[in-house]
């Protein structure tokens, strides 16, 4: 079968030639003897004008085919100058693989993203949902790329663990057990130690800690998988389940891993111009008219660079227009950051050194003894998209941490053995994955970049 984006591209190859395409049925407009249907096979997100005439021997069949219906096609490419499409099919032959039901929620009409979260398995048959989830593969094949262009060893963490790396606690516990099977401690408490494991086990938040044994190995690694975080938080940018990348380096610093990170945002961005141009060109039209004069803006700046004690230094100024007031020690809330990339920079910008009380506990303390070498970087229309540090490679100085925060040594010794076996200088950061996909497509609900997503209340298909 020839694709739709083939004759996009090749349409003077094509061009009287007789073709065969596979495809869903957009929209069906017959009269008496003749009629047009509008197709779409996914390779491309505008659909392709077919017109058929009652010549065809199923022609009252075609006619009535429903909006939805899979077809294959076989006709002659003509050319059509005077119309919106400058080509289309007039069929020859006309087999119907599946007929679509007259319910069939998709209409030829603009449907709100509202309505189409409730519709997951069949929003991708939209010209939006066929840009954002092309533009979501390319972006991570393009991630894969500058890595690997860069060296670096893709590491596969584990989903299910058995420590909380970022420890927040905001993880989901996995358990094999009936709830009313679940065995009681004496209090009446559930003991899910005695679990599958033998022990407490989640789902990961993140695959650093595994990481940082590999990089502690190879040098240079990234993963790129799912994380699990049941934080809730009920916004546009938080989902449960979602996909995080997370570069480590040895023998290096914070520099480097903000370096790194400029580096690939950009990579991705021109990458993603010049492999989807007609996605982000429809996205720029439809979605954010700024979109691409934006993306074009970032590639030829240099990333903002603030710490974040300069950082609440300007905020305190604004106070009087934020929901939460800022003053040293606060963390930023989604309002500052914004307010810092947006009207301050109004590009993306680095903000390092947080006070270490707001931050995890694996970052590299600095010689204040007050700040962390932590980095978040921020983008314009969406604040953190990344969040990354040195980490601490004293053993000493883990070991405080660990204990100051009541952290169950155990479950982190393998991770301190890391400091005492070969503790090279090295750093880090994660790329919400999503969230770098809101940035490049400019949609702007966290749910519209996930296939399916999971997010607070809401575990549909
Ligand atoms: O800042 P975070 O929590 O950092 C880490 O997890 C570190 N272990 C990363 C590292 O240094 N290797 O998360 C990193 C990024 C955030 O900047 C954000 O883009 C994204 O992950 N993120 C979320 N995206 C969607 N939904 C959520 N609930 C997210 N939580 C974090
Ligand atoms: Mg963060």
């Amino acid at each position: 079968l020839t694709t739709v984006k083939q004759i996009w591209e090749n349409r003077e190859a094509y061009l009287d030639r007789e073709i065969d395409l596979g495809g869903w049925v957009r929209s069906n407009r017959d009269s008496k003897s003749f009629g047009f249907l509008t197709i779409s096979d996914g390779s491309f997100f505008e659909p392709l004008q077919v017109v058929y005439h009652d010549s065809l021997s199923n022609f009252q069949t075609i006619r009535k085919i429903n909006v939805g219906a899979a077809l294959i096609i076989r006709g002659t490419l003509v050319a059509t100058p005077d119309a919106k499409q400058p080509f289309e099919i007039q069929a020859s032959e006309i087999s119907v693989e599946g007929d679509s039901a007259p319910d069939y929620p998709l209409q030829k009409k603009r449907h709100s993203p509202e309505f189409l979260r409730t519709i997951l398995h069949l929003r991708p048959r939209t010209n939006l949902f066929q840009a954002a989830f092309r533009v979501r593969s390319v972006i991570a094949f393009a991630i894969h790329r500058f890595f690997q262009e860069r060296n670096f060893v893709y590491v596969h963490t584990p989903l299910i663990t058995s420590s909380d790396a970022e420890g927040a606690g905001e993880m989901f516990r996995v358990t094999t057990l009936d709830p009313n099977d679940i065995p009681r401690t004496p209090d009446g408490l559930v003991d899910y130690r005695a679990d599958f494991f033998g022990k407490e086990t989640n789902l990961t938040v993140s695959g650093q800690l595994d990481g940082e044994a590999f990089a502690q190995a190879f040098r240079d690694i990234y993963t790129f998988g799912p994380t699990f975080r049941a934080e809730n938080s009920n916004t546009t940018r938080h989902a449960a389940e979602f996909w995080m990348i997370e570069p480590e380096i040895s023998f290096a610093d914070l520099n480097d891993a903000m370096a790194l990170a400029e580096d690939m945002l950009k990579y991705i961005i021109r990458y993603v111009l010049e492999h989807a141009p007609e996605e982000m060109e429809f996205l720029n039209r439809f979605v954010d008219t700024g979109l691409l004069e934006r993306l074009n803006h970032v590639l030829n700046s240099e990333f903002g660079r603030i710490s974040y004690t300069e950082a609440v230094d300007i905020l305190m100024q604004h106070n009087d227009s934020f929901d939460y007031k800022v003053s040293w020690g606060t963390d930023l809330q989604t309002e500052h950051e914004r307010f810092l990339t947006e009207q301050v920079f109004k590009r993306p910008l680095f903000v390092t050194d947080y006070p270490k009380d707001i931050k995890a506990f694996y970052m590299k303390l600095n010689p204040d003894d007050k700040t962390v070498a932590a980095m978040d970087c921020l983008v314009p229309g969406i604040g953190e998209i990344i969040g990354g540090s040195q980490r601490e490679d004293d053993y000493d100085k883990l070991l405080a941490r660990i204990q100051e925060l009541h952290m169950d040594e155990e479950s982190y010794r393998f991770y301190l053995d890391l400091r005492k076996y070969g503790s090279s200088r090295h750093a880090g950061y994660g790329l919400g994955f999503e969230r770098c996909v809101m940035y490049l497509t400019g949609i702007q609900n966290i749910r519209d970049v996930l296939p399916f997503p999971r997010t607070v209340g809401n575990c549909e298909l």
